[in-house]
C-alpha cells in the first residue's frame, strides 16, 4: 500500500540499526544499539545522540548481543507506528533476562507521549527520554545502570543542539541532513507532533552554515534542511540587529558552494512564500522539488482538520510555484478518512491530486491520536474499511500520476549527484535529479559524489533509466 520510499520524509523506514561512524578509529569500553522510528527528524536526533554517546565513551554496534545499551529512537504519528515499536521492545526480553547491566531505553515522540506510563507499564524499559532531554543521557543512564528507572520527557523552549555536531551514521558520504529547527506550533488537528516535540524554536543559522560547510569540506555534495514547518524558520540575531528568514537561510547554505545541493522539508502550504520561491529561482543548487503536504482536498476538512487554508488557496499556491519554477518536482501527503468525511470530501482529494499531479505521494488512513484537538472535538466515525478503500483509490491515482510523471521524462537530460552503486546491479550508478526522481545509470568512469549529465531512456514508476552524455 505505502510504496516508494524517500529519505526526506518517511514515515515509513522503521527500525533501521544505525552502523558505527566511517573512519572513527576511537575504541569504546560499551557499547549502545540504535533503531530509529519516523520522520527524519528522528534519524538526525539519533545522530545527536549518537554523538553524545560517544562523547561519553558508548560505541555504535549494529549488533544487540553485543550491546550494553539498546535505544528505541520512537514515533507516535499513528497508532502502528506505535504499536510495531512495542512489539520490538518485547524481543528484547530474552536479552535482558540472560545479561544483567543490560539496558534498554525509549527515546523520542513515543517517550514524550506516554512518559513514567511505559516505565509502569513495560517493565522492560529502563530508560525514557524525550526529545528535548538527551543532554542527560548519560546522568539518565548512569541512574538506570544503578537499577533506578531514569526518566526526563521535560520539554524545552530554546533547545536546539545547535552545538552538537551529530555523528553521520549508515551515512552515504554524499548527502545529508541538517536539522534547523525543532517543535510546532501549528495545532493540525490530527496531529500528535506539537506535544511531543513541544514548541517551535529556530536554530541559530551560524551553527547551521558551519555545519553544512563542514560537510561540504568533507566531501559531501547535498545537504536536506529539516524542521516540521521549515518556512516559518525565523532567527533573531540581537547582536547584529537582524532577522534571518527562511528564504535568507536558503541564501546563505547555497552560497557556501554552488556544487554543494540544497534541500528543504517540509512546507506548510500556509507559510511558504514568494520569496522562497524567487530564491530557488535564482539559486541553480537550490533543488526544485518541493514538499507540500495538502492532506485534503476539501474546504470544509482543511478548515475541521485546522490546516488554515482552503482547496482554493492550495490551488493557487501550486499555480504560483509553477508559475515561478516551471520544473519544480511536487509532491504532498495526504489522509483519508478523516472525522466526517463524505464521499464527496473525498472526491475533492481526488481532484485535487489530479490537480496538482504530485510526483510523489504519502498516503494514510486517519489514525486518532489520544489528546488532539480532534481526538478532544470529533468523533472518528469514518469506519475502517472505508478510510482504506478510499486510502485505495488515492493510491490508485497517485500510481497513475507517478508513472506519467516519470513518462514525461523520457528523452530529457538532467544533472545527477551520484549517491552511489545501483543495488541491481554493480555495473550501475544512481543518484537524484534535481526533482528528486532517482536516475540509474552505467557507471563508466563516473564516481560516487560526482555530478553527471545523464539523459534518459526509459523509467519504471519509481525510477528513470539513463545513458550519461558527454558535458558540452
Ligand atoms: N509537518 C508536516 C507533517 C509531519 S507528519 C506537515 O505539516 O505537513 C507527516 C504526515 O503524517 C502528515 O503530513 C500527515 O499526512 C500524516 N499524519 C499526521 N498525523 C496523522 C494521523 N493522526 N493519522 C494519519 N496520518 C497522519
Ligand atoms: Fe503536525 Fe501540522 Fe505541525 Fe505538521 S504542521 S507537524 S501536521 S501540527
Ligand atoms: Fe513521528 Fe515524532 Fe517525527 S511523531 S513523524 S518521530 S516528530
Amino acid at each position: 500500500m505505502l510504496e516508494i520510499v524517500d529519505k526526506t520524509h518517511d514515515e515509513h523506514r522503521q527500525g533501521e540499526a544505525i552502523a558505527p561512524q566511517a573512519g572513527d578509529t576511537r575504541t569504546y569500553a560499551k557499547k549502545f544499539y540504535i533503531e530509529s522510528y519516523g520522520c527524519q527528524m528522528n534519524f538526525n536526533d539519533s545522530e545527536i545522540v549518537a554523538s553524545i554517546l560517544n562523547n561519553e565513551g558508548f560505541g555504535a554496534t549494529r549488533n544487540v548481543e553485543e550491546a550494553d545499551l539498546v535505544l528505541l529512537n520512537t514515533c507516535s504519528i499513528r497508532e502502528k507506528a506505535e504499536q510495531t515499536v512495542r512489539k520490538r521492545l518485547t524481543e528484547f526480553k530474552k536479552t535482558k533476562k540472560s545479561r544483567p547491566g543490560f539496558l534498554v531505553g525509549v527515546l523520542g515522540c513515543m517517550a514524550e507521549r506516554l512518559k513514567a506510563q511505559f516505565l509502569e507499564e513495560e517493565k522492560l524499559v529502563d530508560l525514557v527520554v524525550g526529545p528535548d532531554a538527551y543532554r542527560t543521557l548519560p546522568a539518565l543512564i548512569e541512574e538506570a545502570g544503578t537499577g533506578q528507572k531514569a526518566i526526563n520527557v521535560l520539554l524545552s523552549r530554546e533547545e536546539t543542539y545547535a552545538d552538537i555536531s551529530p555523528v553521520r551514521l549508515n551515512s552515504n558520504g554524499v548527502t545529508a541532513f541538517v536539522s534547523i529547527m525543532r517543535g510546532c506550533n501549528n495545532m493540525c488537528a490530527f496531529c500528535v507532533v506539537p506535544f511531543t516535540r513541544g514548541r517551535e524554536r529556530s536554530r541559530d543559522p551560524y551553527s547551521i552554515v558551519a555545519e553544512a560547510t563542514d560537510l561540504f569540506e568533507r566531501g559531501y555534495r547535498e545537504v536536506t534542511l529539516l524542521g516540521q514547518n521549515v518556512d516559518s524558520y525565523y532567527f533573531v540575531d540581537e547582536q547584529k540587529d537582524e532577522t534571518v528568514t527562511f528564504a535568507a537561510l536558503l541564501e546563505k547554505v547555497a552560497a557556501i558552494s554552488p556544487l554543494l545541493r540544497v534541500r528543504f522539508s517540509t512546507s506548510h502550504p500556509k507559510d511558504i512564500t514568494d520569496e522562497v520561491l524567487f530564491t530557488m529561482a535564482r539559486h541553480e543548487n537550490i533543488c526544485n522539488y518541493i514538499h507540500l503536504p495538502v492532506q485534503s482536498g476539501s474546504t470544509r476538512i482543511l478548515q475541521l482538520m485546522n490546516r488554515t487554508y482552503t482547496r482554493e488557496w492550495y490551488m493557487k499556491k501550486v499555480d504560483r510555484i509553477k508559475e515561478i519554477l516551471p520544473d519544480c518536482g511536487l509532491s504532498t501527503d495526504v489522509i483519508t478518512g478523516f472525522c466526517t468525511e463524505t464521499e464527496e470530501d473525498h472526491q475533492d482529494t481526488l481532484a485535487m491530486m489530479e490537480y496538482a499531479h504530485y510526483d510523489l505521494a504519502y498516503m494514510f488512513a486517519y489514525s486518532e491520536r489520544p489528546g488532539t484537538l480532534a481526538a478532544r472535538r470529533y468523533t472518528d466515525d469514518i469506519p475502517e474499511e472505508v478510510k482504506k478503500r478510499r486510502l485505495a483509490e488515492v493510491v490508485a491515482l497517485h500510481r497513475r500520476h507517478t508513472l506519467e510523471s516519470m513518462q514525461q521524462d523520457v528523452g530529457k537530460v538532467f544533472t545527477v549527484l551520484v549517491e552511489g552503486v545501483s543495488k541491481r546491479s554493480e555495473n550501475d550508478l544512481f543518484g537524484r535529479n534535481d526533482q528528486n526522481k532517482v536516475v540509474v545509470f552505467p557507471r563508466g568512469d563516473h564516481q560516487k559524489g560526482s555530478y553527471v549529465k545523464v539523459k534518459i531512456v526509459s523509467c519504471t514508476a519509481g525510477t528513470l533509466i539513463g545513458k550519461p552524455v558527454d558535458i558540452d
